[in-house]
């Protein structure tokens, strides 16, 4: 594997090495001295064009975990909000001797455009592109349900989990529906018509306009942010409206069965798509997808850069330094 550009690209086995390779790196980011020395002398360039908190940092923590030189590029304060365009800032970064791209951008497509420009020889890694994918969120969401549900072991076979809310905006949609998917988990879509994409019949998963029906089948509920910033258009009647019928409220928490976990990427509209009672109650898991973004996110850093040999022993080095 020299890129991580979406799920799809991704088999079943690469897909389980990352979660197996994630529970090792989490081992690091518990220990004492949270660093493997891994990716001394490697540069990687957080490249985000587009507005992050949580995934820049996260990127940044697992790539100085892995004692890699971390470079932040941002459109603001760079020369891309002079005008300057993709070419030209991969052919500066080539000419600066990186060794992976991360990649944040407006555009789908754009991670791939840059993965297979000339103008680039390292990897890339997408953090994002446009409404296509976000393959980094669904492999942490992957293994936070893996850990919870699932013994942290294997793949996620029989478990049932609702996505709900604005499908037809969000990449973080795509790649879980692709992944959870590809590891057995049977996948329902909850949305308004409006706010699912065309074409989404053909996804592997169900669709259904009746959250209460779903909730209680459920084994984890991962709400989405309402994403107005990419709305040209009205996509439901009012955010009351919206909130009555796919919004996570207290009433719609008692309906949830027992061990039953709730999942946000990030950021919240709180009192939109969940109430802040939900988002910080108990079952909420919330805090805990941003820790383990950073084990999910080392361990891809480590297969795409290093190769995939002797993980475990590398960590037992550390870990029993
Ligand atoms: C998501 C994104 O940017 O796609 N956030 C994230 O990466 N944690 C989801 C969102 O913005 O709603």
């Amino acid at each position: 594997m020299k890129h991580l550009l979406s799920i799809e690209d991704l088999s079943y086995e690469e897909a389980l090495s990352i979660l197996d390779t994630a529970h090792e790196m989490a081992r690091v980011s518990d220990g004492p001295v949270k660093k493997l020395p891994t990716l001394r002398g490697r540069t990687i360039v957080n490249l985000f064009l587009e507005d992050s908190t949580r995934t820049r940092i996260s990127f940044e923590a697992a790539a100085k975990r892995l004692s890699a030189d971390v470079i932040n590029f941002a459109a603001k304060g760079s020369s891309v909000s002079k005008g300057e365009s993709l070419k030209d800032t991969a052919q500066t970064l080539q000419a600066m001797g990186t060794d992976a791209v991360i990649i944040r951008h407006s555009a789908s497509g754009s991670a791939h455009w840059l993965a297979h420009s000339p103008w680039m020889n390292g990897s890339v890694i997408n953090a994002g592109d446009g409404t296509h994918e976000h393959p980094t969120q669904a492999l942490l969401d992957a293994f936070t349900i893996r850990k919870h549900l699932c013994g942290g072991a294997g793949d996620l076979g029989g478990m049932n989990v609702g996505i709900v809310g604005d499908v037809l905006h969000s990449r973080v949609a795509r790649s879980n529906v692709l992944l959870l998917s590809k590891l057995g988990a049977n996948v329902v879509l909850i949305a308004p018509p409006t706010l699912l994409p065309v074409g989404v019949e053909s996804w592997p998963a169900t669709v259904s306009y009746d959250f209460n029906r779903e909730i209680p089948k459920l084994d984890a509920l991962m709400m989405l942010r309402v994403q107005q910033e990419r709305m040209n258009d009205y996509f439901f009647p009012t955010s009351r409206e919206y909130a009555q019928y796919f919004g996570l409220n207290r009433d719609r928490l008692t309906l949830l069965k027992q061990n039953s976990i709730i999942m946000h990427p990030g950021p919240m509209n709180r009192g939109l798509e969940i109430t802040a009672e939900c988002a910080d109650s108990a079952r909420s898991v919330i805090v805990e997808q941003v820790k383990n973004g950073v084990s999910v996110r080392m361990a891809v850093l480590y297969l795409l850069l290093a190769g995939s040999s002797e993980i475990a022993s590398a960590v037992n080095a550390e870990v029993n330094a």
